[in-house]
């Protein structure tokens, strides 16, 4: 995707666009504006091995090498990984390469599994039974598909199927050294009410104390002991993690467990924890990148933030691309909110939504209400055709029922 973004061209000095998987083209850049220090964004280009290389031309990196990227590029690595390294939160999974097997398991086995394909899909390739998947013969058929499109490669990971809460802890690594961010809760179903298809995320809330209502400071520490200690087994095998590690739990009656980790930060998570983050980011990244990061020099503020997404309708089926959407930034800016342009694209003094999420529009205050109602007002200043909001995300009854949840599922 080659989009001229506003918000970035704003605090951009000097940009190029280039594809960001054209390794050669990013680092011959870097190299002509003198860069010091590249924050790697997407997880795309850490498969291609662009940290290796801007790092033998000797630029500093807040990313993964490409051989410890494998945390999220291989879903299949990183649960060996874990099993290897007897890591707590790993889940009972299965790898296939080929269809007659992975059908064969499915016949075989009675619980409900989760389907996904083993590279990258964006986020979008997962299917669970019971929810996507409605028994075996539809679980069948998405098998079929996978092998016959070679959807995410072809090969195909079966796993237990969680039940809980799910949350992000994202935290900063410089290959030792672990530091947590505030817990966020992301919303990845295109509908309000959780329903729809898997998106990349449709908005997300954190809490004024950094936990969440329905997440313990135990059960937080228990998943930053899990990233810990995956953090630890990539060292001893030799692929030191530096960058941001994005860990996705699932808050079980045993506590929390991995569904998956991202070698970046999370999309929308990123917007609720950096807007409060107090400390220089600056500074964070140069202890990334150094191997010095140093804990005493993280700080976020006490507050509350709730994300909601602007998206073009349609968004996780058929989205409706190429239309004008208009920010209203000083008016945002002046409720205390914070708007963040995404996949959109500036062309002819007009800023076009792409297929993928446009706006992402953050309420910040006191608590997770407070912080809510922010952000409604702030979306009231993003206009356009046929864009569409998950306006439930943080609203008090919908944080309600997730802590009910959980209340059900420790029973
Ligand atoms: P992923 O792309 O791995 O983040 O998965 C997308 C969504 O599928 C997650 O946000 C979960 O809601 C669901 N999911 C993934 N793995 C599991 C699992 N093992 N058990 C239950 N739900 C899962
Ligand atoms: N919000 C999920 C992700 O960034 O993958």
């Amino acid at each position: 995707m080659r989009n001229h973004n506003p918000g970035i061209a704003k605090l951009a000095k000097e940009f190029k666009i280039v594809k960001e998987t054209d390794v050669t083209a990013v680092t011959s850049f870097a190299l002509s504006a003198g860069a010091e220090m590249a924050v790697i964004g997407p997880e795309a280009p850490l498969e291609v091995g662009l940290v290796d290389a801007l790092e033998e031309k000797g630029v500093r990196c807040v990313g993964p090498s490409k051989a410890a990227a494998r945390l999220e590029i291989s879903k299949s690595f990183t649960r060996a990984l874990m099993r290897r390294h007897q890591v707590p939160g790993n889940i009972d999974f299965a790898v296939f390469d080929d269809l007659a097997s992975a059908r064969k398991f499915v016949l075989d086995n009675d619980r409900d599994m989760v389907v996904k394909p083993v590279g990258l899909t964006g986020g979008k390739g997962v299917k669970v039974m019971g929810e996507h998947l409605l028994g075996k013969e539809d679980t069948i058929r998405y098998l079929e598909e996978i092998f016959e499109h070679h959807i995410g490669g072809g090969g195909v990971v079966l796993e237990e199927k969680l039940v809980g809460e799910e949350f992000t802890l994202q935290a900063f690594c410089d290959g030792r050294t672990v530091v947590p961010m505030p817990l966020v809760q992301d919303h990845k179903r295109a509908y309000e009410g959780d329903v729809g298809p898997n998106t990349g995320g449709m908005g997300a809330y954190s809490q004024e104390d950094h936990l969440l209502p329905f997440v313990t400071a135990r059960e937080r520490d228990a998943a930053l002991d899990i990233m810990r200690r995956t953090v630890e087994a990539m060292r001893a095998e030799g692929s030191e993690y530096r960058g941001i590690l994005y860990g996705q739990f699932m808050n079980t009656r045993d506590g929390p467990r991995v569904i998956e980790y991202n070698a970046r930060f999370g999309d929308p998570e990123a917007m609720n924890v950096l807007s409060i983050i107090s400390s220089s980011f600056t500074e964070v990244c140069d202890g990334i990148a150094s191997g010095s990061l140093s804990p005493s020099k993280v700080s976020f503020m006490p507050k509350a933030t709730v994300c909601k997404y602007v998206v073009p309708r349609g968004y996780g089926t058929d989205p409706a691309a190429g239309k004008a959407v208009h920010v209203d930034e000083k008016a945002i800016a002046k409720l205390g909110a914070r708007a963040y342009y995404a996949m959109v694209s500036e062309e002819g003094g007009k800023v076009l939504t792409t297929t993928s999420r446009a706006v992402g529009v953050v309420g910040i205050d006191d608590t997770i209400e407070g912080a809510e109602k922010m952000c409604e007002k702030a979306l009231a200043h993003v206009t356009g055709d046929a864009l569409f909001v998950r306006h439930d995300i943080g609203r008090p009854e919908v944080v309600r029922k997730r802590v009910e949840h959980m209340q059900q599922v420790r029973k």
